[in-house]
């Protein structure tokens, strides 16, 4: 009762902090406790085990850090561990405390974007394996036609500031010649890994100006609002400082230096072990 932590936000790395970046504009008044677990990315190579195991372990470091509720800003263990999670964890762990995703809110929403009814999904192997989009999707659009596409490469890519090199370039241009080639009608591009907001501008200077290129961190940051509006108890025990807190399982100067790129500020973390 009146316990106030702040809300706790979980990547593998540092894609997650595309989407925190959305939800602190978006809801500026809370406190944030920001962990990537860099040491151990990339998760979308990792079996379904192993990324529950990870997920469940940064989510336990998130609650006994105060947070009362973690949102998973990673598709790799929204699509993997979360359910389990939520369903066979949280009822043991603490029955009060939640725990969101990104893929529910994501396909609430982009469904309703497209005009031809072809979306295409952009994901690591390991959320495109799960077929979380496709089984998620079919329930709030169920006439969408879903094409998936693993891109295993631009993570990586993108870790080491490669995406805009040549070498880079070719890789996710060829991506999305393959993405277009399995379904030439796609008009809505999602790109349903956390790390890949970093490309948007790129992507959207080589596929045809009828296609729209989706981020998901404004809708993740829309849905948790409404969740919070919705959820009185829940949004009360949320602190209101106003404070961003960062953790890494990395060197925490290696995490300072290259968050910037996905946070648009700078960062100052600490490191911890998981
Ligand atoms: N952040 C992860 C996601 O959104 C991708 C990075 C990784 O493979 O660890 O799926």
């Amino acid at each position: 009762m009146n316990k106030k932590g702040p809300i706790g936000v979980f990547d593998s790395g540092y894609g997650g902090l595309t989407v925190l970046s959305e939800i602190v504009k978006q809801l500026p008044e809370y406190d944030y406790l920001y962990l990537g677990d860099n040491a151990r990315a990339p998760y979308g190579t990792r079996s379904f085990d192993v990324v529950y195991e990870y997920t469940l372990e940064a989510v336990k470091e998130l609650f006994s850090r105060g947070c009362e509720l973690v949102v998973i800003a990673c598709n790799t263990s929204s699509a993997k561990a979360l359910r389990t999670i939520q369903q066979n964890d949280l009822p043991k762990i603490d029955d009060n405390k939640r725990v969101l995703g990104v893929i529910r809110p994501s396909t609430e929403v982009i469904g309703g974007l497209t005009k031809t009814g072809h979306i295409g999904i952009l994901a690591t192997e390991g959320t495109v394996k799960s077929e979380s989009y496709v089984i998620e999707l079919k329930k709030f659009s169920p006439t969408t036609v879903v094409v998936q596409h693993a891109c295993p490469m631009w993570v990586p890519l993108i870790e080491n500031n490669e995406h805009l090199s040549v070498a880079g370039k070719l890789f996710i241009q060829e991506d999305l010649q393959l993405l277009l080639k399995k379904d030439p009608k796609i008009d809505v591009i999602v790109l349903a890994c956390t790390h890949y907001p970093i490309l948007k501008e790129y992507i959207e200077t080589i596929v045809p100006s009828t296609i729209e290129i989706i981020s998901q961190g404004k809708i993740v940051a829309e849905k948790l609002s409404d969740y919070l509006k919705r959820h009185n108890q829940l949004e009360k025990s949320c602190s209101k400082n106003g404070e961003i807190h960062f953790l890494t399982t990395e060197n925490s100067l290696d995490f300072d230096r290259k968050a910037t790129l996905f946070f648009g500020k700078k960062v100052r973390s600490e490191h911890i072990k998981l």
